[in-house]
């Protein structure tokens, strides 16, 4: 894992739908502010039961969410370029709801500290309506599942 400066020109940033409402200098700030995450294939991201202290957008490759239950491992999903995770620990308080590893060769997240989303947030409420209907989603899709 290593983090890199976000630089070089703005016209290859990713589509995020989360963000897509967001005007572009606030968008192009968010890059400019978050470090950005590399990881190969099967790289653990996040540990499952740890404590969360920051939220994930892919902006390369994708990532598989799975939960691990006495040893048995089972997989809630495959997240791609645009899509999000981390945000149920910082929604909710609670611990890492799952686990999330890398599923390319060359897996970027840009990486959002837990008071940076929370200002977003607050000056963007789409932005924080969207995370709850996720979280509201997930939870629900890992209670029935
Ligand atoms: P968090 O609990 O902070 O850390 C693990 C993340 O995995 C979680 O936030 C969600 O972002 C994501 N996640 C958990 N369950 C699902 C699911 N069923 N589908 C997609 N993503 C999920």
């Amino acid at each position: 894992e290593e983090a890199e400066p976000t630089s070089g020109t703005w016209d290859a940033l990713p589509s995020i739908p989360l963000f897509s409402d967001l005007p572009r200098d606030a968008f192009i700030q968010l890059f400019e502010r978050c470090p950005l995450r590399r990881f190969g294939p099967g790289e653990r991201i996040l540990a499952q039961g740890s404590h969360g202290d920051a939220f994930y957008v892919i902006c390369e490759g994708n990532v598989r969410v799975f939960r691990e239950e006495d040893g048995r491992r089972q997989d809630l999903a495959t997240l791609e370029v645009g899509a999000f995770f981390g945000e149920m620990a910082l929604l909710s308080g609670a611990p890492r709801a799952a686990s999330v590893e890398s599923a390319s060769d060359d897996t970027q997240v840009l990486e959002i500290s837990a008071a940076v989303l929370a200002t977003l947030s607050r000056s963007h409420p789409p932005v924080a309506k969207a995370l709850k209907k996720f979280c509201r989603e997930r939870l629900l899709a890992n209670v029935m599942n």
